[in-house]
């Protein structure tokens, strides 16, 4: 969506603030011992007391109220029975409604300490994400934010996942634009536009960046079971710096 007036803007927040607390209080209680479900239950749970409602439950029926992905899943991962020990890296997505407005983010992290391998990805993806924020600016072309995100997880040694792209949100979870990809597409002709509301969501993996779908046909996995990592955010486009409703 396009952001006209200061109503949508503390709308967008409102469901913003709500979802980035919802991550935060299921990172912080993700613990070994737990289960996936127990972790997307507490979610379900806060997301309900603050009024909101899980976007991927009620606009795609998936089987729970948060995406939370065991690598090398890295999308999509049912909640289930999976007990978390120490080591897992995984990754929590969180999008609701509110209002009739939505926004998604998501994290990824490890439970306990972090290999060097997994800290320096987590390291390079949160560092990628900010890198494109400072592109992502009324003017520029949505293009900028896939060559952004390419040259710089490049440069840190990664490849970006081009099967799991940025996307417009706001209205709907998904909306225009979409195939905001995650690389440089020099074909892509459309502008940032001031008001323009994006989830902006680099995936970076050491491994070939290709995707297959688990047997369960929600969990996506890197094909060569490289571990992958991802942060996202919503966005409102400004002249200058990005509007961060999830932060
Ligand atoms: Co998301
Ligand atoms: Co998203």
């Amino acid at each position: 969506m396009i952001v006209e007036n200061d109503t949508e803007l503390q709308g967008l927040r409102a469901i913003g603030t709500i979802c980035a607390a919802t991550l935060r209080k299921m990172m912080a209680a993700a613990t070994p011992g737990m289960t996936t479900q127990e972790l997307d239950e507490l979610g379900r749970k806060y997301l309900e007391s603050q009024g909101a409602q899980s976007a991927p439950q009620a606009m795609y029926q998936f089987p729970g109220a948060t995406c939370i992905s065991v690598s090398p899943v890295i999308a999509h991962g049912i909640p289930g029975e999976h007990v978390l020990a120490a080591g897992d890296l995984i990754h929590i997505d969180v999008s609701a409604e509110k209002g009739g407005f939505f926004a998604d983010t998501g994290a990824s992290l490890c439970i306990g300490k972090a290999s060097k391998e997994v800290s320096a990805l987590l390291d390079a993806t949160q560092a990628t994400l900010k890198k494109t924020l400072s592109v992502a600016k009324a003017g520029n072309l949505i293009s900028d934010l896939g060559r952004t995100m390419q040259s710089e997880a490049n440069r840190r040694g990664y490849n970006t996942i081009v099967e799991l792209a940025s996307h417009g949100i706001g209205r709907k979870l998904h909306e225009y634009p979409s195939d905001v990809v995650n690389v440089y597409n020099p074909r892509d002709e459309r502008h940032l536009d001031e008001g323009l509301v994006l989830a902006l969501e680099p995936f970076l993996t050491p491994g070939s960046g290709r995707i297959a779908e688990e047997r369960d046909g929600w969990s996506l996995r890197t094909r060569d079971r490289a571990i992958a990592a991802q942060f996202e955010h919503t966005i409102v486009i400004t002249k200058g710096k990005p509007i961060i409703v999830t932060s």
